[in-house]
């Protein structure tokens, strides 16, 4: 087991990929120069089996190591940026307006990079690492996400991985620190729209009208007593009308309202609950008024959900590097969603929050990856490794 020291020696170095990929931020599937960059280093390391163009873009590289038979284990790093224009006045600024690292995909990147660079110079270790590289974490484009699309492109069987683990920067943990938990660590994300038809007409005879204003403004209400009144308060669904699209004129009462929303759970009973429930309180409170409602309901990403041994081995190998107070095992379950999700439907594993500091939140245009955080993150790899696969 290492320490952090070992790996300071990596750190300017990683820190220039992690600031090259910042600056040359792009989104979703279309990851073209992003994946060149990734497998051209990992080429450069002396990794001979690498396999590109996986789920459009996506890349896994085989390490092999020099102890023998055994298992290989996934480790996963996101490539993808946000449409989000950049407001850190960092000299590695996004060159493209509009597109921004603002979710610390670029540090992930760089970080597996690094940790790929030491693991092909001393392969010291049993079995195989596949390092696993995806598009697409944040957004489609129109598409299903990225990690749905690496599980169903087969990585998990052609490259015979048994276990895998990711690793996500987390604002407002201190850097050298990491936090995890048993079960489930991230919700499952599902978006809704509602479209309340109503009857337009002018604005100062609302008795002619079937308002969809006022219909709309009272299903939001209703949503929020699904969740302080229908369910459990010891169980977790959040309800967030986000969209809300009627009449562009003071004296016009519009034909109808669109609306939308975004809806977090933690247990499938409580997902189905919620898309069978919304539906069930829009028609009601609709009809009661005269009024009709179109809907559609996606489910996004699943539950987040580690496993217990894998959660296990996550917090040894993180707790070897930096100390058993640096690393939280019962960091509470966040209510975001990730599209790791698939990966651990796929394979037991864990995921793990790394320290970024008091940075700004992820998704907002200051936030930048800290890149004292990086020696950890590559650390954090290579003590996997040797506790998942050391001789
Ligand atoms: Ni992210």
């Amino acid at each position: 087991m290492r320490s952090v020291e070992t790996f300071r020696d990596l750190q300017a170095e990683v820190a220039s990929w992690r600031r090259y990929l910042h600056e040359n931020p792009e989104l979703d599937y279309r990851l073209d120069n992003t994946a060149a960059f990734v497998a051209e280093k990992l080429a450069s390391f002396g990794i001979n089996h690498i396999e590109t163009g996986i789920a459009k873009t996506g890349i896994v590289a085989l390490i092999q190591g020099e102890g023998g038979e055994g298992p290989t284990i996934g480790l996963r790093a996101d490539m993808d940026a946000l449409p989000i224009i950049e407001a850190s006045n960092k000299p590695w600024s996004s060159k493209t307006p509009g597109k921004m690292h603002a979710c610390g995909h670029d540090g992930h990147t760089a970080m597996l990079l690094g940790a790929a660079k030491y693991l092909a110079s001393t392969r010291r270790f049993k079995g195989s690492v596949a390092l696993i590289f995806q598009p697409a974490e944040e957004d489609g484009g129109g598409d299903r996400l990225g990690g749905e699309k690496m599980i169903e492109a087969g990585i998990m069987e052609r490259f015979g991985i048994s276990r895998v683990f990711g690793l996500h920067t987390a604002p407002g943990i201190d850097v050298g620190k990491f936090g995890i938990c048993h079960g489930p660590i991230l919700a499952a994300q599902d978006d809704f729209e509602i479209i309340v038809k109503g009857k337009g007409g002018h604005a100062s005879k609302p008795h002619d009208t079937i308002d969809p204003v006022v219909i709309a403004a009272q299903i939001i209400l209703g949503l929020q007593t699904l969740v302080s009144r229908r369910t459990n308060p010891i169980d977790a669904l959040v309800i967030s009308v986000t969209k809300f699209n009627a009449a562009q004129a003071f004296n016009v009462i519009p034909d109808r309202v669109e609306m939308g929303g975004t809806v977090r759970t933690l247990v499938p009973t409580l997902r189905d609950f919620a898309e069978r429930q919304i539906l069930a309180t829009a028609q009601g409170i609709a009809a009661a008024f005269g009024a009709e409602v179109d809907y559609n309901y996606q489910r996004f990403v699943p539950v987040t959900v580690n496993h217990a041994k894998e959660t296990d081995l996550a917090v040894t190998a993180a707790r070897n590097l930096v100390g058993q107070s640096s690393v939280d095992d019962k960091l509470k379950v966040r209510m975001g969603g990730e599209d790791f999700a698939y990966m651990l439907e796929a394979r037991p594993g864990a995921f793990m929050f790394i320290g970024n500091g008091p940075t700004a939140g992820v998704h907002h245009p200051t936030f930048d990856f800290n890149d004292e955080a990086l020696p950890y993150g590559i650390g954090y790899w290579v003590n996997l490794v040797d506790t998942a696969l050391g001789s």
